[in-house]
């Protein structure tokens, strides 16, 4: 039998393995998959019709360093609320999410399983350089 302090101690290292677990496993870069191929074709359209008349691709890596070590979250954000600036907010979450897919793939990021989603753990995702 432990002691009642060694079984404290015990529960109480389990905790903070299980406390370190879930933020490593919330913590990812752009560079782990972080968007489905699916979504970057869909976006490739949303973005030829909403975007290209004023960006060409090469725009966003000569932007790109201003946005590493950032969540691309944030990046997801400044789309949705300042983007098209001539229209801005006027497409649907999922379409921001799927040119944020899109870009990724153009500065060949992997995609890989699982959507990308700003409703689930985006805010945990890092921008890295491509
Ligand atoms: C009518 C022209 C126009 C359209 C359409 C447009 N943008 Fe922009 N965008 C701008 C201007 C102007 C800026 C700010 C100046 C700059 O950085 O060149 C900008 C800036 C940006 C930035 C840089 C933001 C930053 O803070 O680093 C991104 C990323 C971007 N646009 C993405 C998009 C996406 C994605 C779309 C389509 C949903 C889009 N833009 C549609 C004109 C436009």
């Amino acid at each position: 039998m432990l002691s009642p302090s060694k079984k404290i101690t015990v529960i109480f290292s389990l905790l903070l393995i299980s406390l370190g677990a879930t933020s490593v496993a919330q913590q990812r870069n752009i560079s782990e998959g972080v968007y489905t191929e699916a979504q970057a074709i869909l976006g490739k359209d949303d973005h030829d019709a909403n975007c290209k008349a004023c960006h060409a691709m090469k725009f966003y890596r000569d932007i790109w360093f201003a946005w590493e070590e950032r969540p691309l979250m944030n990046f997801w954000y400044i789309l949705a609320s300042e983007m098209p600036s001539d229209n801005p907010g006027s497409l649907s979450d999922d379409e921001y999410t799927n040119i944020v897919a899109y870009i990724l793939s153009d500065l060949d990021f992997p995609a890989g399983d699982v959507p990308l989603d700003p409703s689930n753990e985006m805010e945990g995702i890092t921008i890295a350089p491509f």
